[in-house]
This record gives structure tokens, C-alpha cells and sequence, in this order.
């Protein structure tokens, strides 16, 4: 598997999970435009410092990079990071969307601040990267997109509403980029990572040791992969294991056609309601309602 002359953008490169990424798409012959604001977790400050070790990192190990310092959390830095891609090496096949902070409050505290703040960097950063990183994929008829999620957002965890939403809202953005991208060859998926970082050692404590960050990267790279026919999907990555994380439909309880059922039908079905055997995978929201369309003809 290999990457030569493809243009990777990491954002959040300068550390964790994304230097990681950049490293392994580096080796393998990708050029590479390493992102970070370079600030500390919660994301406040900025340095050029991060971005720049990673980069040197790479060509000593043999490989073409350039650092790049703009933050994702605004159209125009957005448009910066894909334009020094484009200057640089003259065009963006791959973009991994990594960068990320962490804003952790129960919800009765939580400011408007906490949450703008994570939202801007997590959902709003990824379609301010994506969207001109795009227009070119499409010009070209080829992109890799992979985003992060977190399980935080996937099944929830305590204290993390704004990271949570911003989270799932990355899976919303994946879905609908894989339909879009379809026909021009460009594949969207996701990644849900665990792995010791400078996010995470604190959470973390013993449980760290077997969650080495490089442990997640072949996903990525298999993922940003020419020959990687897999789109709309999401992966769980961490200490090793690779695993399927998908949204289901179950099949359900169809009610007699021909009148409202009073809620107390809700209530005697329940079990079937609620009953995950023999779901389905929809690909798209027309595919839901085709499937429904289905069963209610049986
Ligand atoms: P990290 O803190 O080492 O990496 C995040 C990077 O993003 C930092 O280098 C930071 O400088 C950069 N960054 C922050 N704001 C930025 C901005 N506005 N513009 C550009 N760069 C910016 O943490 P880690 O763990 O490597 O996180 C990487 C991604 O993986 C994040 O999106 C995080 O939410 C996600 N994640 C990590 C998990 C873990 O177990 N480490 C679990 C689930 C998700």
C-alpha cells in the first residue's frame, strides 16, 4: 500500500493520533501537509514548533512535507491549509481530519463558550477543511476523506455533551460526503480511535500502555488507501483491535394498515420495537424508506 504522488492533509498533525497519521502516510511515499495551530488541549495558545517536528521527522525518514500552522476553526483557514497544499504540491487527494480539543463539563455547567469552542474545532474545522478540499477531489474525480469520531459521541460518556454532538455530527457529515462523493470516486469514512495521547493519559492511567496511537494509523492509511473501495462507513481503531462500528435499522413492529395505533400498541410491541435481530444497514435515507416500503407489503 502505498501513497507516491498523493497529497495528504493531516490537521492536528504536530502531535497524538495525527502525527502518527502523517508519519505512516510519509513512509509510505504520501506528500504530506502536517497542520497544527499547536496550542494545548483545551485549545488555547498556538506554536509553530509542533508542526515543524513532525515535518522533520518526515524527511528524515526520507519523505516530502510541509508544515502548515492555520487553524481549522474558520472558512479562511480552512481554505489556507488546502491552498498550501495546492501551492506546495499541487493538489489534495487525501484530507484526515484529526484536529481536536477537549472542553469536558457536566451538562448543567456547561458555557456557550465550552461549547462553541468544541464544536468549532471538531464539526465546524472538518467542513471548513473538507468543503475546499472537496471542490478539487471533485474536479479531479478522486479523494480519500476519513474523519474522527470518538465513542464519546458514539455511545455517549459523562461530562461530554459538546464533544459528543460534535463527534456524532462528524459521522452525519461522512455520510452524506460518502453519497456525494460517489460518482467521482471519492470515498468518505470514519474513524473512532483510542489511544494514549496527551487527550487522554490522564483518563487513562494504566489502561494507556497497550493503546500506542500508531496502533491506529494502518486503519487511516488503509482507509486514504487508491484501491480502498470501502465508503460510508465508521471503524473503531485502538490497542490493535479494527472493528465495524455501523448504525442499524431493526426490522420492527409494522402496525394494521388503516388506523393510528393508540400509544398503548407502542407499549405491547415494545419488545419488538426495540428487538435488533435481522437488521438492516440502510446506505442512504431513500434506502430506509425503500426498505419500509418493502415491509409494508409483506
Ligand atoms: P492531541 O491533543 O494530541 O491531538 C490533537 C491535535 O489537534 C493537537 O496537536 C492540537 O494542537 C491540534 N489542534 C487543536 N485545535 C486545532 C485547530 N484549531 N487547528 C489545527 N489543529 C488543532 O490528541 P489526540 O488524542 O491525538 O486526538 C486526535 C483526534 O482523535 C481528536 O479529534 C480527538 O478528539 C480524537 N480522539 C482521540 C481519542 C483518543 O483516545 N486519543 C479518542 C477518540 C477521539
Amino acid at each position: 500500500i502505498r501513497f507516491d504522488k498523493r497529497v495528504a492533509i493531516v490537521t492536528g498533525a504536530g502531535g497524538g493520533l495525527g502525527r502518527e497519521h502523517a508519519l505512516l502516510l510519509g513512509r509510505r511515499g504520501a506528500k504530506v501537509v502536517v497542520n497544527d495551530l499547536g496550542g494545548a488541549v483545551d485549545g488555547s495558545g498556538s506554536g509553530q514548533t509542533m508542526a515543524d517536528q513532525v515535518v522533520e521527522e518526515i524527511r528524515a525518514a526520507g519523505g516530502e512535507a510541509i508544515a502548515n500552522y492555520d487553524s481549522v476553526t474558520t472558512p479562511e483557514g480552512g481554505e489556507a491549509i488546502v491552498k498550501a497544499a495546492l501551492d506546495a504540491f499541487g493538489s489534495v487527494d487525501i484530507v484526515i481530519n484529526n484536529a481536536g480539543i477537549l472542553r469536558d463539563k457536566s451538562f448543567p455547567k456547561l458555557t456557550n463558550e465550552e461549547l462553541e469552542s468544541v464544536l468549532g474545532v471538531h464539526l465546524r474545522g472538518a467542513f471548513h477543511v473538507s468543503q475546499p478540499a472537496f471542490r478539487e477531489m471533485k474536479e479531479r474525480e478522486y479523494g480519500r476523506l476519513v474523519f474522527t469520531t470518538s465513542n464519546a459521541g458514539l455511545f455517549g460518556n459523562f461530562g461530554q455533551t459538546n464533544y459528543g454532538a460534535a463527534k456524532a455530527g462528524l459521522v452525519g457529515l461522512s455520510n452524506v460526503l460518502a453519497i456525494e462523493g460517489m460518482k467521482y470516486n471519492i470515498k468518505s469514512n470514519v474513524i473512532a480511535p483510542m489511544a494514549k495521547s496527551r487527550m487522554t493519559e490522564a483518563l487513562l492511567g494504566s489502561l494507556g500502555d497497550v493503546l500506542d496511537p500508531a496502533l491506529v494509523s494502518p486503519m487511516v492509511a488503509y482507509l486514504a488507501w487508491e484501491q480502498c473501495a470501502v465508503t460510508h462507513e465508521v471503524f473503531s481503531a485502538g490497542a490493535g483491535r479494527y472493528a465495524r462500528v455501523f448504525i442499524g435499522l431493526a426490522p420492527g413492529w409494522v402496525a394494521p394498515r388503516g388506523a393510528v395505533p393508540e400509544p398503548e400498541a407502542i407499549a405491547e410491541h415494545l419488545e419488538q420495537i426495540r428487538a435488533t435481530e435481522g437488521f438492516f444497514i440502510p446506505g442512504s435515507s431513500g434506502e430506509e424508506i425503500e426498505i419500509l416500503m418493502g415491509q409494508l407489503k409483506e
